[in-house]
């Protein structure tokens, strides 16, 4: 992909399905009674792979288009063993939160992944799951693929976790279902809540008070209806996008914002940013609104470290934001970037500097001088929220950047380069 400067961007529009969401509503509709219709999904690679290894366990979803499925759910325990391994591709959010699932099943699975997953820490769900009872079997290094021996009686625990992290709060408590008592779960920081949100719309009791999450197994699930908002993850290439180029006026219609997801906004409007929230509603129990983000000079922060988990997936494009900013930007407490697609605070130091952008990479974040940004050649390392970010950081760059290895933006946002160059991109795919 190439990217060269733009003159403004302008537009409204819908960005494409959160994904979290997305993946929570087809698991929990496959383990609800009854039927769930899901509109707004995100019909990308990463939530397709969590559709596709519960239709591999008997789950009869239909997909009726545009974003729109009818789940028929099964129930907890009418899971049927898969004929063949389940592969989730690149996706984290689905192995993490499944290893939870099929802990708690009377049959055995195995899980596996692209490269990149399989490279990915699996121990931080192990861990947890094996004092709560399961067996599952990794590689030495703590790797998938994953083998999780069914029929082992559950038992519900109490688990700090050593990280903040959704995926990890959200396997155990998926396990919890299954577990006999309770299990409860401490994070370090607050970390995105849609499962719980989730598991309440389904009629399931979960207690929450501050960083403390809890629930009892045994309960049920019923089919409900879900209305997946577009994904703030999504969106936030644009704010930056807008925010740097001059004369941009773009609105993101039917954004998410829950409120452990807005970190985003919060670091950007410390920046200077022109972000306004309108026509804020509530949608199935998730807050939503339209996102006006207009041009502004922005200027480096030192980012509060307590923004750090809900703003977690927007770092490759806040590094961006601030590579154009006036002063100096520093990220800490952020050493889970590390451990995502790619490692986020190398590929994204190493970018930078690719461009002649004083960015120094530290162990646990950045420290980024924001000036001139020049045009040259960028690695994607495969990881979608790399390639998208590099794209906006062409929008005011010297000269064109060209992105090596984009495939994986389908991953989680398929139609970024028609929506991009819609308002006003200068991208190029060839
Ligand atoms: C996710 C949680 C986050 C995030 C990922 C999606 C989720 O991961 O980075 O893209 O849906 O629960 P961690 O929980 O590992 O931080």
């Amino acid at each position: 992909m190439f990217s060269a400067p733009s003159d403004g961007l302008n537009g409204k529009f819908r960005v494409p399905g959160d994904k979290s969401i997305s993946h929570r509503s087809v698991m929990l509709g496959s383990l609800a009674e009854g039927v769930t219709e899901v509109s707004g999904f995100l019909e990308a690679e990463d939530a397709l792979a969590t559709l596709k290894t519960f239709q591999d366990m008997g789950v009869e979803i239909d997909r009726l288009g545009d974003g729109r499925l009818r789940i028929h759910g099964v129930g907890l325990h009418g899971l049927k063993p898969a004929k063949n391994e389940l592969y989730v591709g690149n996706s984290g959010t689905s192995m993490r939160l499944l290893s939870g699932i099929l802990a708690g099943q009377n049959f055995d699975s195995v899980l596996t992944g692209d490269s990149s997953l399989t490279k990915r820490p699996m121990r931080r769900v192990l861990d947890p799951l094996s004092l709560m009872g399961a067996k599952v079997e990794s590689t030495a290094a703590g790797t998938s693929p994953l083998k999780i021996h069914g029929g082992e009686p559950l038992q519900g625990i109490e688990y700090e976790m050593p990280m903040g992290s959704a995926q990890v709060k959200s396997c155990l408590l998926l396990a919890g279902l299954y577990a006999q008592g309770t299990t409860t779960v401490v994070e370090p920081a607050v970390t995105r809540d849609h499962t719980e949100r989730m598991l309440r719309g389904f009629g399931y009791d979960v207690k929450s008070e501050g960083n403390v999450v809890s629930l009892d197994g045994g309960g049920t699930l019923k089919g409900m209806s879900i209305d997946v908002p577009a994904d703030i993850s999504s969106a936030a290439f644009f704010l930056v996008a807008a925010s740097i180029t001059p004369n941009s006026d773009i609105t993101l219609e039917h954004v998410g914002i829950n409120t452990t997801r807005t970190g985003v906004i919060d670091i950007l409007l410390k920046m200077g940013a022109d972000i306004q929230l309108l026509n804020e509603r509530l949608v199935g129990g998730e807050r939503v609104a339209d996102l006006r983000v207009k041009s502004s000079r922005l200027k480096g922060i030192h980012v509060p470290d307590n923004l750090v988990a809900l703003a977690i997936d927007e770092f490759p494009v806040i590094f961006v934001a601030a590579a154009y900013a006036d002063g100096k930007t520093v990220v800490t407490g952020a050493e889970e970037l590390r451990v995502k697609e790619s490692d986020r605070i190398q590929t994204m130091a190493d970018g930078l500097q690719a461009l002649g952008v004083d960015a120094q990479a530290t162990p646990d974040g950045m420290i980024i001088n924001g000036g001139v940004v020049n045009g040259g050649q960028i690695e994607s390392f495969d990881d979608h929220r790399i390639a998208m970010a590099f794209a906006v950081a062409g929008l005011q760059s010297k000269g064109q950047i060209q992105i090596n290895n984009c495939e994986n933006v389908a991953t989680s946002f398929p139609n970024f380069v028609d929506l991009a160059v819609m308002c006003g991109f200068n991208l190029a795919t060839k």
